[in-house]
């Protein structure tokens, strides 16, 4: 109850940070609140430690402060593991509320796209694909004037491919992924690894941002935007053939392994999973560090990065395996 009611202080300050000052407590908005409290407490870590970004241990990716962005407040109806809330809140899972895309938003055509790729070596591959997706007319129309589809980068050569969820408000104007503030953690993830951004590749499930009514919001995606990007996704492991993939967060789990209603990132975190016979590693989504980035769930974030870094064959120092742990006197 204790744990509840932490969860539900941290969710008002969030409102209260966005300018909410009251809140109607109709049938509806407690339906939500219940399912925001559901999702907390499944999906909480151990302990949410109220220092949150502090950080005593030199470690590299310390002191992320909190991303910015929102999101949509959650359906009441049970969720089928749709994802990791767009970078922000709880580290999700299984039971987080359906997510439904905004009534104005153009359909998403139940067959997958047809991707068409050109012999040749992995870079003429890459290009062609990306200039499919770029212009992909399904992807387009869910993309305002002036924003843009958004491709994953890197790397063709990677070991390393990072998957996330959905490009949110920074990504879509400059057309690459993780350029905000879960991007500035995830660099400073990747560089705690010893590597830099241009040595990994770096995707997301979506290729749009979802919309929502005012785009003042970010969205975790529905199944069925997932389903039709995935393919696009697929597409782009297997040009790279990488060694390990990595899931940030529950709705790279969800696009990558297929909805689980029994699915739980705070279980499943820190597990290898399998995605066409390439490992899956499983972590948290940097913004689930920004909004709860106590020391252990930076700690948990990078002992899977560790994890990640040994079967990859990349050496580990004593300095790298000892970020986030309490100093010693
Ligand atoms: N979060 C994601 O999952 N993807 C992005 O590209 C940016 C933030």
């Amino acid at each position: 109850m204790r744990r509840q009611l932490q969860c539900l202080v941290e969710e008002l300050k969030r409102l209260k940070r966005e300018g909410v000052r009251t809140v109607n407590v109709s049938d509806e908005a407690l339906a939500g609140l219940r399912a925001s409290l559901q999702v907390c407490v499944s999906e909480s870590p151990e302990r949410i430690d109220p220092a949150v970004n502090r950080d005593e241990t030199g470690a590299p990716f310390a002191g992320s402060g909190r991303d910015g962005a929102t999101r949509e407040p959650r359906s009441e109806r049970p969720a089928e593991a749709s994802g990791e809330g767009k970078r922000a809140v709880a580290e999700p899972s299984g039971h987080r509320a359906r997510q439904t895309a905004s009534d104005t938003s153009a359909p998403i055509p139940s067959t997958p796209p047809d991707i068409r790729l050109p012999d040749g070596d992995k870079a003429a591959r890459w290009a062609a694909l990306r200039e499919q997706v770029i212009h992909c007319p399904v992807c387009r129309a869910h993309v305002r004037p002036g924003f843009q589809v958004v491709f994953g980068v890197g790397d063709v050569d990677a070991d390393i491919f990072f998957v996330g969820e959905a490009p949110g408000a920074e990504e879509e104007k400059k057309g690459e992924p993780f350029v905000g503030p879960a991007g500035d953690l995830l660099n400073r993830i990747i560089g705690a690894m010893g590597l830099k951004r241009a040595e990994v590749y770096i995707g997301n499930i979506m290729n749009w941002r979802p919309e929502t009514p005012s785009m003042a919001r970010n969205r975790p995606p529905t199944a069925e935007e997932m389903a039709f990007c995935l393919p696009y996704l697929r597409a782009q492991i297997e040009i790279v053939q990488p060694k390990i993939l990595v899931a940030l967060g529950a709705t790279a789990v969800t696009g990558l392994l297929g909805p689980d209603p029994n699915r739980r990132m705070g279980k499943i975190r820190g597990t290898w999973q399998e995605f066409s016979g390439i490992p899956l590693m499983v972590t948290y989504h940097p913004s689930y560090v920004l909004r709860y980035g106590s020391n252990s769930v930076k700690r948990t974030v990078w002992e899977d990065m560790i994890q990640v870094m040994e079967r990859a064959g990349m050496a580990v120092s004593e300095r790298q395996r000892g970020f986030f742990l309490p100093k010693k006197d």
